[in-house]
């Protein structure tokens, strides 16, 4: 008897030893620590940023848990600048909710906001953005709040988002601006066909971003690119509903920062606008697009399978009669099949003031209705280099 009390005493107290060993090495703090409530209904938002800030103050590599629940939290802000760790985990198991009126986080540019962290990961969970009654008050031609993007990394360095869903954001769901080095995997991004800017990931200013293995189905681009991109690569991407994979708009601004060494691989677009799309104002700029791979895409469907677009100029505002300065230079398509739901399966409407070159086409077999779909070059297009096969384009 003695012998066994003395023996559970020993188990505990080795125990203790070795959680807390375990725990001093590498905390964990549990957002219900820091007043969170599960309900769906109590405002989460202090009790996140007090655990972020906790995580952040430890020198040693921390994790931040949030259990299963439904948690609603305003407007959050994760400030990474004077962090003591290069390596925060942040594992989700709930659902972490915008409040149900769209005022509260509306007229924010960012509703779940990280700014100039390092070494940041996402594991699992969902945000749940509740756009729906802001796109019914756009709808409606009401004065609306802008919308709030869902997810957003600002000036970050070494970020990974693993099996992460976002659901009806009221702007975009995930933005990086400004990251070097970011790793999104496992993605599963939704909001209904007609939601307005509910882009799925939109990439600007960054270098060293993958997105890889995901789903995306919203209103508008699944993926958008913007000035100072470099070093992209996007693989494994299922797209549709929404408008395609998009670079630019560019071309805006006289002063702008490239797009190069972008990479779209093993692909499938099902009943987008566009498949792949370069897209640039008709205006005077000093941009450019260089070195852009497409390879291995299936479209099911796309309206605009292929598309160049350098004469971008809605209701002719803002760009009557001007021309794109974006230069684009060595975009490469090869082995791009499927079906077109129109004629027009490549549309290559290059600026007459900077005419594309390089553009090489490997590989193009698209169907419009059992039949090779046509392909069109712009009048803008002066001289295109490369190979053209097994298609030409029209007179
Ligand atoms: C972050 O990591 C880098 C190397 O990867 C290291 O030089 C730096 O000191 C780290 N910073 C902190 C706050 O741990
Ligand atoms: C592609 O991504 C899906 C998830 O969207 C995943 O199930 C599948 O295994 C991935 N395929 C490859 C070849 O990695
Ligand atoms: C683009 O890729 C080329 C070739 O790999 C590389 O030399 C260049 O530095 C890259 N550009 C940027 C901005 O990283
Ligand atoms: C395409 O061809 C298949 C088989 O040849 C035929 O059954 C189908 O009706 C055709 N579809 C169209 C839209 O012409």
């Amino acid at each position: 008897m003695a012998i066994s009390r003395m023996f559970q005493i020993l188990i505990v107290t080795l125990l203790h030893y070795f959680s807390a060993s375990i725990l001093a090495a590498n905390p964990i703090y549990n957002v219900f620590s820091y007043g969170a409530k599960a309900d769906g209904k109590f405002d989460c938002t202090k009790a996140f940023e007090d655990a972020w800030g906790a995580a952040c103050a430890s020198v040693s590599p921390a994790t931040i848990y949030v259990p299963q629940g439904r948690y609603i939290l305003g407007n959050a802000y994760f400030d990474g600048s004077t962090c003591k760790n290069n390596a925060t985990t942040i594992q989700i198991d709930g659902t972490l909710s915008a409040p149900y009126d769209y005022n509260v986080i509306g007229d924010s540019v960012h509703w779940l906001k990280f700014r100039r962290v390092n070494g940041v990961s996402i594991r699992g969970g969902t945000l749940d953005g509740q756009g729906a009654n802001l796109w019914a008050c756009k709808a409606s031609g009401k004065n609306c709040p802008k919308g709030a993007t869902s997810l957003a990394f600002l000036n970050s360095d070494k970020i990974s988002i693993d099996g992460l869903t976002s659901i009806n954001s009221q702007k975009f769901h995930i933005v990086a601006d400004g990251c070097r080095d970011a790793k999104l995997r496992n993605i599963k991004i939704s909001a209904p066909d007609e939601s307005p800017n509910t882009d799925g990931i939109h990439i600007g200013r960054s270098s060293g971003v993958s997105v890889t293995n995901s789903r995306i189905a919203t209103g508008d681009d699944c993926v958008s690119v913007s000035p100072g991109t470099s070093n992209l690569f996007v693989e494994n991407v299922t797209c549709g509903p929404g408008h395609g994979i998009s670079i630019g708009s560019l071309g805006w601004v006289m002063d702008e920062a490239g797009v190069e060494n972008v990479t779209v691989k093993s692909c499938v677009f099902s009943g987008t606008q566009n498949g792949v799309r370069i897209k640039t104002w008709a205006r005077p700029s000093n941009g450019y697009v260089r070195n852009v791979h497409y390879e291995d895409l299936t479209m099911i469907n796309a309206e605009n399978p292929i598309i160049i677009d350098q004469n971008y100029c809605p209701n002719n505002q803002n760009c009557p009669n001007q021309m794109s300065g974006v230069k684009i230079s060595g975009v490469t398509y090869k082995d791009i099949h499927g079906t077109s739901a129109t004629e027009t399966g490549l549309n290559l409407e290059c600026s007459k003031a900077e005419p594309c070159t390089g553009i090489t086409l490997d590989k193009i077999m698209l169907n419009y209705k059992n039949k090779t779909a046509a392909v069109v070059c712009g009048n803008a297009v002066q001289k295109m280099d490369g190979v053209i096969n097994p298609l030409k384009c029209l007179p």
